[in-house]
């Protein structure tokens, strides 16, 4: 099968991205794996002509809205984001015309309809910066996340109106288990992306996006790390440093030892190799959404150099 993938995919000039939450053997034959900020910077920047996003929808909708010219593919369709999901567009129209006078400032964990509306788009790795980088005075709505936008509020200390919506995975996370494990491996640092609720982001050593984590692992001089994100992740994590030890954190409802996205999951070798071959399904974004989405998206990348 990886065969087969390397050679349509040499045969067609496509691209392979894949996130850090895809199973192993997709990231194994990926030619780029990043956070949702490096794989929109990458797809701005390639020349190949078709991209296979390996992630969920609304990377594929990014990268389309960045390359309009391109074929992006991706290998799932039914692969959404349920964060992405508590965000209607409609309603969240309402929510802006209910503050008048506020910037929208929107995670990239949205529709394209979502982005449409919206000033600034974010990442969780670059959401503190582009938000400390306006003045203080500034009024600001944030969407979707209400754990990423409290986190900002707080390290930042900004009062932005949050859009109450938040991921089923990160949401999830056992505060009771983790401490648990911490004592257990008393010696271990917690690593948490922004997405969790606030108790965790307080109990840990680092709060980041996937590369951030990824990035702080590899410098900081701890042996081994309990990581409260989604486990995909972790295969990168132990390649970087095999010397290290990474623990997954529990979810409150899982009899397992990890906390998975069913969405970044449904993508699978075969379903690559089947989107390659028959060039579908694609992704296609109306080109009035389009237009507006753009913006917010650039002003992300410009803010974000
Ligand atoms: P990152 O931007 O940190 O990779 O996060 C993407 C995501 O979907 C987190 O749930
Ligand atoms: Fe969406 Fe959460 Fe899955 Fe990330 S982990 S893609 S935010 S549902």
């Amino acid at each position: 099968m990886k065969e087969s993938i390397l050679r349509l995919k040499k045969e067609k000039n496509a691209l392979i991205m894949a996130h850090y939450y895809q199973r192993d053997e997709i990231q194994e034959i990926a030619d780029f794996i990043g956070d949702s900020l490096a794989l929109a910077r990458k797809a701005a920047e390639t020349d190949a002509d078709i991209i296979v996003m390996c992630g969920v929808h609304f990377m594929g909708e990014t990268a389309k809205i960045l390359c309009p010219d391109k074929k992006v593919l991706v290998p799932d369709m039914g692969a959404g984001c349920s964060l992405a999901d508590s965000c209607d567009p409609e309603e969240f129209r309402h929510f802006i015309e209910q503050h008048p006078g506020h910037t929208v400032i929107s995670y990239v964990n949205t529709s394209a309809a979502v982005k449409a509306l919206t000033d600034i788009v974010v990442t969780s790795g670059n959401a503190r910066k582009i938000v400390e980088s306006l003045p203080k005075e500034e009024k600001i709505i944030f969407g979707p996340d209400r754990n990423l936008g409290g986190y900002i509020n707080t390290v930042s200390d900004r009062e932005m109106v949050l859009w109450p919506g938040a991921c089923h995975v990160h949401d999830r996370f056992s505060l009771e288990k983790i401490l648990e494990l911490k004592k257990a491996h008393p010696g271990a640092k917690i690593l948490v992306h922004p997405e969790c609720r606030k108790p965790l982001q307080l109990i840990a050593d680092k709060v980041g996006s996937t590369a951030a984590l990824l990035d702080f692992a590899g410098k900081d001089d701890a042996k081994e790390y309990i990581v409260v994100t989604e486990s995909g992740i972790l295969r990168e994590m132990r390649l970087k440093c095999p010397e290290k030890v990474f623990l997954p954190a529990p979810a409150e409802d899982s009899e397992c030892q990890c906390n998975e996205c069913d969405y970044m999951k449904l993508n699978t070798l075969e379903k690559v190799y089947r989107c390659l071959r028959d060039e579908s399904p694609e992704i296609t974004v109306d080109p009035e959404i389009a237009r507006e989405a753009i913006k917010p998206i650039e002003r992300m990348l410009e803010m974000s150099l």
